[in-house]
């Protein structure tokens, strides 16, 4: 299992499937300023939407689309939420400590739950899943409704909530339609968010003697741009590679297309990256005012 703690910001290769979860942290044992004792991070398409931690013990929205949705009574009601989970996870830890005979030291307990949706074919799967240490503590299976657990330490947990079938039954309305629901309904509020962002367009290279030339774009939404290379005005797709469509945090879309080329061959032809985007397109002539050195991204 082996969770990762995820506060860094990250890009990722997009797909049509979308996943929303929400990830409890609860550290025992480690008393370092700066390192909470409990977090929450929800995800949406593994970008961080709001995040809460004991130190800061207030709710913090991640995304512009979600500020809105998260004010009012629902930012309390959120926040309580997660104050509540704080408290018995502190409990959780104790006991779970106890299942594993360790009595000091510094130990986690993490539950991540949520649900997938695919977008083409419609199917929708739950998960939740319950880890001591990185590993793995207990599972709602949930096509079956029941929790099944991978160690011995797991199954005074299992039997206990194998046996409440009315909570396992509410599991399972969850998982099916209200957490669906809840993905459903962030993608729509951030695609409204995103509604037709233009491109921004820029030429980079490492240094001036580089034989390698970027052209980026960032920045935009919907996903379909195409970006083309012409040399004299002619399409040229010679030492060209074109990139992964990728995601940016905010949802926003990044490209880039690599030309593979020596500076005094640009110098003596025109060349131009051609970037289209909405019926739209936009243009950056190769030379060397229009180029950006940019080591981070080489
Ligand atoms: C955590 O505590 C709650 C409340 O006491 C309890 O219902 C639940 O079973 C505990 N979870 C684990 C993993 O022991
Ligand atoms: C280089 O890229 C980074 C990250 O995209 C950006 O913060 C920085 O301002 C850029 N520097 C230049 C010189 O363009």
């Amino acid at each position: 299992m082996r969770f990762i703690i995820f506060f860094i910001y990250i890009t990722l290769v997009y797909s049509e499937s979308h996943t929303f979860t929400t990830l409890y942290t609860e550290i025992n044992g480690l008393a370092i300023a700066g390192i909470p004792e409990f977090s929450s991070v929800t995800t949406l398409d593994g970008r961080q939407i709001d995040y809460y931690d004991s130190e800061i013990k207030k709710l913090i929205p991640r995304q512009d689309w979600i500020k809105e949705f998260m004010s009012g009574d629902r930012f309390k009601e959120y926040t309580e939420i997660r104050e509540r989970v704080q408290q018995t996870n502190k409990i959780n830890i104790t006991f779970l400590m106890q299942q594993f005979s360790h009595s000091y030291g510094v130990h986690t307990y993490q539950r991540m739950y949520g649900c997938e949706w695919d977008y083409q074919t419609g199917a929708s799967q739950g998960f939740d899943q319950h880890g001591y240490d990185g590993e793995d503590y207990v599972a709602l299976d949930v096509k079956e409704l029941r929790y099944i657990t991978p160690v011995q330490q797991g199954v005074i947990t299992t039997e206990k909530w194998n046996n409440d079938r009315a909570q396992l039954e509410l599991l399972r309305q969850y998982y099916q339609n209200e957490c669906v629901n809840w993905l459903q309904y962030f993608l729509m509020l951030r695609k409204v968010d995103l509604e037709r962002r233009a491109p921004e367009v820029s030429l980079l290279q490492r240094d001036p003697s580089s034989p390698v030339v970027l052209c980026h774009a960032t920045g935009f939404y919907p996903s379909g741009l195409t970006i083309t290379w012409l040399k004299n005005g002619q399409d040229h797709d010679e030492g060209v590679d074109l990139g992964e469509l990728l995601q940016n945090e905010d949802g926003t879309f990044l490209k880039t297309s690599t030309l593979y080329i020596q500076p005094e061959e640009w110098e003596k032809n025109q060349f131009v990256c051609e970037v289209e985007h909405m019926g739209r397109t936009y243009l950056k002539i190769l030379t060397e005012d229009e180029i950006k050195s940019n080591t981070s991204k080489f």
